[in-house]
């Protein structure tokens, strides 16, 4: 086999046999094939489309170029969620203690934030003492011991798709919904789940930013789940505005907090709620999505899912005291408000924008290396269609370098648009795709 024949033949439009998208990965991963082939070969496919077939060839082929994970030595089902990325995103957070206070192990495996959404790990390590560097071996004890458990995905799982995704980030093509759809599942895949949900953001602040594409994504990535044997459920849900208020890591843990409390509700309360009740229907610990729902309502009202989210944080090296005492975390230096500067409603929020005005104050990365700063973000005081009033607080600035202040202020002043009429076309949740409809177009 050769590179070039593949190269040309994706190029002409023919279909690629499984033998020929192997020889890539495979060739790719282990260095044997050079950029410059493995960049021609990902612009071929950009342009002309991988089918469905190809795809799943091409996302088995990356999930077995590295480690696939055995979680056999945990017992029962073994469950899995991904967002692909969005602000004021803490969903895991809020679903992860109660999934788990129900009786479903969740063996998650997550990243960290870049650009402008942020990661997991980042909002976790923001509580005192955390550490997501977990071997598998203590990763696998502690989803038995107390059915939960979050750490970064190792080294040696999909390689395939680390030098794939740098590649695709310099040549202009990582937005290709058969490609975005592989480079996920693979890593799901081998993080050895047995059902998986998926939140696809779409909006301003997301990867896909129409529906039709979000919608494509999904069920693309529903196939295939279903494919590889795995119970996936995707939801579509909306990023035209961060889902919750706090945008940055502490603000966001704290945000988590305060709804296992019970203390708050709202958007972010209840896609985690609609996302946790797929999960526990698929891990087959509720009948269906109304039950699921009423167990989740109630393992916040008795406090047992913020007792799993101490454990969790114990479990991982962590200082649960601050659960209860805020002041325990790194505090920011400098709080500022930002004023509107007119009256009208609030007709739109460039999400993304917001997202950076968070990560300029030191929230987020723009270099992987980069370090974080856990103290400091935006927290939002106004969801769309609201009618604002000029010098009412839109925003709330934490920071700790006051030259940051400027930039994140320019950040917000493009991010928001004031009207004087919104056109209320968001919604929160705009699909949800089982495994039943994923194939309907
Ligand atoms: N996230 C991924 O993991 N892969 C992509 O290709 C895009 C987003
Ligand atoms: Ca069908």
């Amino acid at each position: 086999m050769k590179m070039t024949d593949i190269i040309m033949k994706k190029r002409d439009s023919e279909t690629l046999t499984r033998e020929e998208i192997k020889y890539f990965v495979d060739g790719y991963s282990k260095c044997e094939i050079p950029d410059y082939q493995a960049a021609a070969f990902l612009m071929a496919c950009y342009f002309n489309e991988l089918s469905h077939e190809e795809t799943k060839e091409l996302t088995e082929a990356m999930t077995y170029s590295g480690d696939v994970v055995d979680l056999s030595p945990i017992s029962g089902i073994k469950a899995d969620k991904h967002s692909t990325g969005g602000v004021a995103d803490t969903t895991t957070l809020v679903l992860a203690p109660l999934v788990a206070a129900c009786g479903l192990k969740l063996a998650k495996m997550s990243g960290r934030g870049l650009g402008h959404t942020g990661g997991t790990l980042d909002k976790l390590e923001s509580i005192p003492g955390v550490s997501t560097a977990l071997t598998m071996e203590a990763f696998i004890d502690q989803v038995n011991d107390i059915g939960v458990a979050v750490m970064g995905q190792t080294m040696s799982l999909c390689p395939a798709d680390k030098k794939m995704y740098e590649l695709r980030d310099v040549t202009a093509t990582v937005d290709n919904i058969p490609l975005i759809a592989s480079s996920i599942m693979s890593k799901k895949l081998a993080a050895g789940a047995d059902v998986i949900v998926l939140d696809v953001k779409t909006g301003s602040g997301a990867f896909m930013k129409t529906l039709d594409d979000a919608k494509r994504l999904a069920r693309t990535m529903v196939e295939i789940g279903k494919l590889a044997g795995k119970k996936t459920v995707a939801m579509v849900t909306d990023m035209n505005q961060p889902l919750g208020r706090a945008i940055g890591n502490a603000m966001e843990v704290q945000e988590a907090i305060e709804i296992l409390r019970g203390e708050r509700e709202g958007d972010l309360k209840d896609v985690a709620l609609d996302l946790a009740s797929h999960l526990l229907v698929l891990g087959k610990k509720a009948d269906d999505k109304v039950k699921a729902l009423i167990m989740l309502q109630k393992a916040i009202a008795d406090g047992s899912g913020i007792k799993k989210f101490k454990e969790l944080v114990m479990a991982q090296g962590g200082d649960a005291r601050a659960i209860d005492d805020f002041s325990l975390f790194d505090q920011p230096k400098i709080k500022e408000d930002y004023l509107c500067q007119k009256d009208g409603v609030l007709a739109g929020m460039d999400t993304e924008k917001l997202g950076m005005a968070s990560s300029v104050l030191g929230a987020g990365r723009a270099e992987k290396e980069d370090p974080i700063d856990y103290a400091v973000g935006i927290w939002v005081e106004k969801r769309l269609g609201e009618p604002v009033t000029k010098g009412e607080t839109l925003f709330k600035i934490y920071a700790n370098d006051s030259s940051k202040i400027a930039e994140a202020r320019k950040l917000l002043d493009e991010a928001v648009t004031i009207s004087d009429r919104y056109d209320g076309k968001h919604q929160l949740v705009y699909a949800e795709i089982d495994m039943d409809t994923a194939d309907e177009q």
